[in-house]
């Protein structure tokens, strides 16, 4: 939210100034009332301050959902708004003034308008009793419901009107913030059991609530940083690799990308989507078990040479092994140069011995190195490069793979990569051939 528009910063005024203006008109309680106002308000700071960061990293999201609605029901609309009014003494760091005040603002409100639909669904204000349930339940079912969309409808907008235009764009926004409206239903529905508590435990209601939902999501953040530390362990055998070979620059990440394409063409599991972008990620991993002189040499191989090259998916299977998230991506990075007819390497499997993932990885390796850029040859068109795959359909390549590539690619397009702008002691390392590309196999010489 760094660059403001003027449209933007009227957005937020009009927010910070509805939100003050459905504070200021009261009613307030009583002393016992804003006391517990103050304890509903620290929980949401607590919240706030722990709250989870999401991608976009401008992103923050908080279950402090469950504090305003049990101050909807505990204190009423005003009081919701005041405890909503809270979140600007967020401990949390990042935000900026302007995110501060919108997001006070926007809970402020949003907590307000589910009090109002509390109320006017016939909800009781005050401490529930044994006698309030199950009818509190319908109207704060509703009012949570409220709460949620107009969080979310307010978030839209200022995003919308900022610079964040790929979250508020039309792919990841939709499932993202419908996944994250039903988890703000779930936390909300704490809000009820908040206030149910409060008959029995009273201000100590809040604590016996927080405990649980510590230990949930503390496990929830474990299972975020082992996924951040799988990540760094791809990205940075990526690195090595393209550092050692680096004409192709970006290869992973494309043969990655393609993979994932026919992956979800076929309809493949999401576990295994995941699987297989690793796989297309650490394809060539076994590179770095290839002498670099080898890899860089510019004219004919020899005999040894050529065997060198061809035992890169056995030393990829050897580097990787041993991580085990990486399962069934280890028979992609071990067969990816398998070929349909028997005639690939390292094992001389054919057909359906071929493990699927590395049928998959075959396709989009060859497609990527076909429309990339090499010394030896411009980047071929897509079309032409679709032509051979097909010419290649049977022999080299599994058939339905192909078809479900070259589908996905007429659906959602292909964004080869620019030439590569290389400096000058990197030229004679270009001159290499590429051992994925199908149209200029690597030529042997013999050294007998
Ligand atoms: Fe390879």
């Amino acid at each position: 939210m760094a660059r403001l528009s003027w449209a933007a910063r009227l957005y937020i005024g009009v927010v910070v100034v509805l939100a003050a203006a459905v504070i200021i008109r009261g009613p307030f309680g009583d002393i016992r009332w804003w006391r517990n106002v103050a304890v509903l308000g620290l929980l949401l700071v607590v919240f706030e301050s722990t709250a989870t960061l999401l991608r976009p990293r401008q992103l923050a999201w908080s279950p402090n959902s469950s504090a305003t609605l049990a101050a909807a029901v505990l204190l009423g609309p005003v009081g919701a708004a005041l405890v909503g009014a809270c979140t600007i003494f967020g401990m949390r760091r990042g935000p900026s003034l302007a995110q501060r005040l919108f997001n006070t603002g926007m809970m402020a409100l949003s907590a307000y308008l589910a009090g109002r639909v509390f109320v006017a669904m016939g909800g009781q204000v005050g401490v529930p009793n044994a006698t309030s349930f199950p009818k509190v339940i319908l109207p704060f079912a509703v009012a949570a419901v409220v709460h949620a969309v107009t969080n979310h409808a307010l978030l839209a907008g200022v995003l919308w009107l900022t610079s964040d235009r790929d979250f508020a764009g039309r792919r990841a926004p939709l499932g993202m913030s419908i996944k994250l409206i039903a988890s703000d239903l779930g936390y909300g529905a704490f809000g009820l059991l908040i206030a149910a508590l409060w008959s029995v435990a009273g201000l100590f209601a809040p604590v016996l609530i927080l405990i649980p939902l510590f230990v949930a999501r503390w496990a929830v953040a474990q299972i975020a940083e082992q996924q951040r530390a799988y990540e760094a362990t791809v990205g940075a055998l990526c690195q090595a690799v393209e550092t050692k070979d680096f004409y192709t620059r970006g290869h992973s990440d494309r043969v990655s990308r393609g993979s994932v394409m026919i992956a979800r063409e076929i309809g493949m599991r999401r576990e295994r989507v995941e699987a297989i972008r690793y796989a297309g990620m650490l394809h060539d991993v076994g590179k770095l078990g290839v002498p670099t002189k080898v890899l860089q040499k510019t004219g004919k191989l020899t005999e040894e040479e050529y065997a060198a090259i061809q035992l890169h998916p056995m030393r990829g299977l050897d580097i990787v092994r041993e991580i085990g998230f990486l399962d069934e991506a280890l028979a992609g990075i071990m067969h990816h140069h398998e070929r349909i007819d028997g005639r690939g390497y390292p094992m001389g499997l054919a057909g359906d011995e071929i493990p699927e993932f590395a049928r998959v990885l075959a396709v989009a390796d060859a497609f990527d190195s076909m429309t990339s850029t090499r010394s030896y040859r411009g980047a071929r068109p897509v079309d032409e490069a679709i032509a051979e795959l097909r010419k290649w359909s049977g022999t080299q390549f599994d058939p339905a793979f192909v078809a479900a590539f070259v589908a996905a690619i007429k659906r959602d397009g292909w964004h080869s990569p620019e030439p590569p702008v290389l400096a000058a002691d990197e030229l004679t390392v270009i001159a290499a051939q590429d051992h994925d590309d199908p149209g200029a196999p690597l030529r042997v010489i013999d050294s007998r």
